[in-house]
């Protein structure tokens, strides 16, 4: 959520680096941002509320610095204002911080008693109040650490500068990401690689309860006793981020234009023939899939379930990561589970991940970053190529994930004899083909600004359809609710007149998709109803249908297995309009982060 940026040098002047960072970051949390540096020994802290380029105005002309640190922030503790935002200075040490003291208030009374006094409400200061007093306590910096691990509760990444240890930087880490990377008389801290990627592609990772002693020249990693870890350095394999949006005016549409090529990529190396398929993991074994993940990722998930029942006949559940890691999870050896991230680093995620591990259960995931602390401990990773996606809002992402889960269903399927293998050959032929099926779409801009010119000052707007085609309503509906702030829901087409039908009120804007022959009449009359009732709808389907009484988008007639790819960009398309007509915060909407690593 938020992102940390550090670094220690012996001659060069790291303010560049920290803001540089920080606005390779921001995409991640951007509510307030703070950097603090040493002035001739003196510390120097600037916070400001909104973004990068604010903070950046404050800091001093020509300020020189060879260490510092610094944050942008996704609040948890605390509105969002100057005060709580990081870093935070109590007493020796000044910090910045990712992740949630879940403890806070208790230790926040024990401090208080002691004497301390705080002026913010962040959980964060009070990590620095703790640390301040150990380090009284003790004068003695790795103790300090040691009991700090053991006394909080929570999830933290750490970055600390120490008032009387001018030339080094300390870093403490548990279930938040945190990397150290390394180049000639410079070191550099970050909660993501492409932090760093500027100044070097080498960088150490480290893991839960570690901590790590900084200077310019010299790395040392310790476990949670201080024992000397003997870390292995890292070299950055992945595409490094490009903040170019080329012709497009946002990363949003960028992204979404992206997606023939990003999806192709994806699938490229097994749709050649059914060897290559075969290249994907065998899950005959299993008897049930669970499917676990968050937001976007979980929708993929849910247009894999369609598929995986329907044409491999395997029972598959999906969950959501932030239900899933506190409820009874039937697991066992005939049980594989699926895990789905962009990020590679949502806190629910990788907390129902470690969950199945500890009960020595099989896991696969589908993780579109590289090195991630998700795609570290699977068992398996089927890596989407989506590149980097910096718009908040998931799109070259969710299409990845959704034809890489196809393509593995597809040889699950081939493995099952449940479809022939003609029937097989004639979908990745499709797949083949993906780029020109999709191009239509894309260039069909025009038809979705209309559609959104009608809709961006409604209040509410619904989404239904059935099977996959309900899958694809609740993305179209998170997309749009995400972005533009319109209130949204994704319904299945037969339930609606269970309750939420009493809602459509005259041109009431409903959206449904029915891309399946077997039941595309039943959704029909479902709309029929709502229609009816005065709402205005649209219909994305691969039938020849003439009526006139809602307005058909129609799209190639392809097999079940790409259907969702060719039905979500419309929707993509209308979120991205219908915000852009309401001058929406396209990439960086209101509250929200890229990499949700706080539970
Ligand atoms: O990085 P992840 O795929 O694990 O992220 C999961 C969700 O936080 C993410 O998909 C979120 O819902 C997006 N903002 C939706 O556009």
């Amino acid at each position: 959520m938020c992102g940390i940026v550090g670094s220690v040098s012996t001659k060069t002047n790291i303010i560049p680096i920290l803001l540089d960072g920080l606005k390779t970051l921001e995409y991640r949390g951007y509510d307030s941002a703070g950097l603090s540096y040493l002035k001739n020994s003196k510390l120097i802290i600037n916070k400001v509320k909104g973004r990068v380029k604010e903070l950046e105005k404050n800091i001093e002309k020509d300020a020189f610095s060879n260490i510092g640190i610094a944050h942008t922030r996704w609040a948890t503790h605390g509105e969002v204002n100057e005060t709580n935002a990081h870093p935070h200075n109590v007493g020796n040490i000044t910090i910045v911080h990712n992740g949630i003291i879940e403890n806070f208030s208790k230790l926040k009374h024990k401090l208080e008693e002691k004497g301390y006094k705080f002026k913010s409400s962040s959980d964060t200061e009070i990590a620095a109040g703790l640390l301040d007093y150990y380090y009284k306590k003790y004068e003695n910096i790795d103790k300090t650490i040691q009991k700090f691990m053991k006394k909080v509760d929570g999830s933290y990444a750490i970055c600390m500068m120490i008032n009387n240890i001018p030339n080094t930087i300390y870093v403490i880490k548990k279930d938040s990401p945190l990397i150290i990377g390394t180049n000639k008389n410079t070191s550099y801290i970050a909660s993501d690689v492409p932090a760093i990627l500027k100044y070097t592609k080498n960088y150490y990772i480290l893991e839960d309860y570690e901590y790590g002693k900084i200077t310019a020249n010299n790395i040392t990693i310790y476990d949670k006793e201080g024992n000397i870890l003997n870390k292995q350095l890292k070299e950055y394999q992945g595409s490094t981020l490009t903040s170019d949006k080329g012709i497009y005016e946002h990363y949003m549409l960028k992204e979404i234009m992206e997606q023939k090529t990003t999806i192709r990529k994806t699938i490229n190396p097994y749709i050649n023939n059914i060897d290559d398929l075969l290249k994907l993991p065998d899950l005959t074994k299993y008897e049930r899939i669970d499917i676990i993940a968050c937001g976007t990722a979980m929708h993929a998930g849910l247009a894999a379930k369609y598929l995986f029942e329907e044409y491999t006949n395997t029972k598959c559940e999906v969950f959501l990561a932030s239900e899933y890691r506190y409820q009874n999870n039937f697991l066992n050896n005939k049980v594989l589970s699926i895990f789905i991230s962009q990020s590679g680093e949502t806190a629910d995620t990788l907390a129902a991940l470690k969950k199945v591990k500890e009960n020595k259960c099989d896991t696969l995931g589908i993780v579109n970053v590289k090195e991630s602390s998700i795609a570290r401990i699977l068992d398996k990773v089927l890596y989407t190529e989506a590149g980097t996606e910096i718009a908040v809002a998931s799109t070259k992402a969710y299409t990845a994930q959704v034809a890489l889960l196809s393509v593995l269903i597809l040889a699950h399927a081939y493995r099952k004899k449940s479809i022939k293998e003609e029937k097989i050959l004639k979908i990745l032929e499709e797949f083949r083909a993906v780029t020109s099926i999709l191009n239509p779409i894309l260039e069909g801009t025009k038809t979705y600004e209309n559609i959104a010119k009608e809709i961006y000052e409604k209040s509410d707007v619904f989404y239904i359809g059935r099977g996959l085609d309900y899958a694809l309503a609740m993305e179209g509906s998170l997309k749009l609710k995400e972005i533009s702030y319109i209130h949204s829901e994704a319904y299945a087409a037969g339930e609606l007149k269970h309750g939420t039908i009493s809602l459509i009120t005259k041109n009431t804007p409903v959206f449904a998709s029915a891309t399946n022959k077997k039941i595309n009449t039943k959704t029909i009359s479902n709309l029929k109803e709502v229609t009816s009732r005065g709402a205005k709808c649209y219909l994305i389907t691969d039938e020849d249908i003439q009526d006139n009484s809602f307005e058909i988008l129609k799209i190639k007639k392809v097999s079940m297995f790409l259907k969702p790819l060719l039905t979500i960009i419309p929707y993509q398309l209308i979120a991205y309009y219908t915000a852009k007509f309401k001058n929406c915060d396209i990439d960086k909407p209101r509250n929200l982060a890229k990499s949700v690593t706080v539970e």
